[in-house]
């Protein structure tokens, strides 16, 4: 059994479909990356995961047991799958440390005394533990959005979920974030990322698919998507971008 399966998603806004049946198996370990022109449904795809969108069919199993049902509490799977988004959405009137404490201090009621070691722990761990009471507007976007990404860390998730993290960074800051992803991965962290860094893709990738008009039109190794893809579509989109 995979650590989250999905069969058949399906996800239209009014008369438009954008995810047209979906079928994707994630193993607990492995990092899956989604690439795919502009409006081909990833990060639809990415929030319908999180059950940020309600889906109008399909299945999504996490270890087992369907959490789309309509009807479902959303809470308790929100905390067992983290999201990061490109924009990276600090409170502005809080520290950095204060932005990361507060889910876990009012969504698990954890004391800010209890949550300072492992936070610190974490801020250690991604290079910015002198940064911690610093405000966002005192850091720069490669460090604000690896407080982001501690932020979402410090529930404890199960599964991440990484839209776009480092578009809009300036150029000289996105690999410190890629650096994070890649420490994440070596921990056995179960990420499943849209990226339009193909370099990225190519090295850590586990599986790499091709999302085309809302559908995985080919998936696999990246070697073999990115370096001999079967598809026009694919191969047009990659000369594209590459
Ligand atoms: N809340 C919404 N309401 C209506 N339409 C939406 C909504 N969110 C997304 N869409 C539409 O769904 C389609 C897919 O959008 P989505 O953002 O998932 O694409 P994407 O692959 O993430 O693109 P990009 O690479 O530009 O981020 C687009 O046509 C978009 O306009
Ligand atoms: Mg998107």
């Amino acid at each position: 059994m995979a650590k989250l399966e999905l069969r058949g998603l399906s996800k239209s806004f009014g008369a438009n479909p954008v995810c047209r049946g979906i079928d994707l198996d994630v193993e607990a370990g492995q990092m899956v990356c989604l690439i795919g022109a502009s409006g081909s449904g990833k990060s639809t795809l990415l929030r319908c995961l999180n059950l940020l969108e309600p889906i109008d069919d399909g299945v999504i199993r996490l270890d087992g047991q369907d959490i789309a049902e309509p009807g479902l509490d959303p809470l308790p799977v929100r905390r067992r799958i983290g999201i990061v988004f490109q924009s990276y959405n600090l409170f502005p009137h809080m520290t950095a440390v204060r932005n990361v404490m507060l889910a876990p201090h009012r969504v698990k009621g954890l004391s800010f005394d209890a949550l300072q070691s492992p936070v610190t722990a974490l801020f250690d761990r991604f290079g910015l533990a002198d940064r911690m009471l610093h405000y966002p507007d005192q850091l720069s976007g490669g460090q604000q959005q690896r407080v982001a990404i501690i932020r979402a860390l410090a529930m404890e998730p199960e599964i991440m979920l990484f839209d776009e993290i480092t578009s809009a960074l300036d150029p000289e800051l996105v690999g410190e974030v890629l650096d994070v992803l890649r420490a994440l991965r070596q921990e056995g962290m179960t990420m499943i990322l849209a990226t339009h860094e193909m370099g990225f893709a190519r090295e850590l990738a586990d599986k790499v698919c091709f999302l085309d008009m809302g559908k995985i039109l080919e998936e696999g190794p990246p070697d073999q998507v990115l370096g001999n893809p079967s598809h026009e579509r694919t191969r047009a989109f990659l000369a594209r971008v590459l």
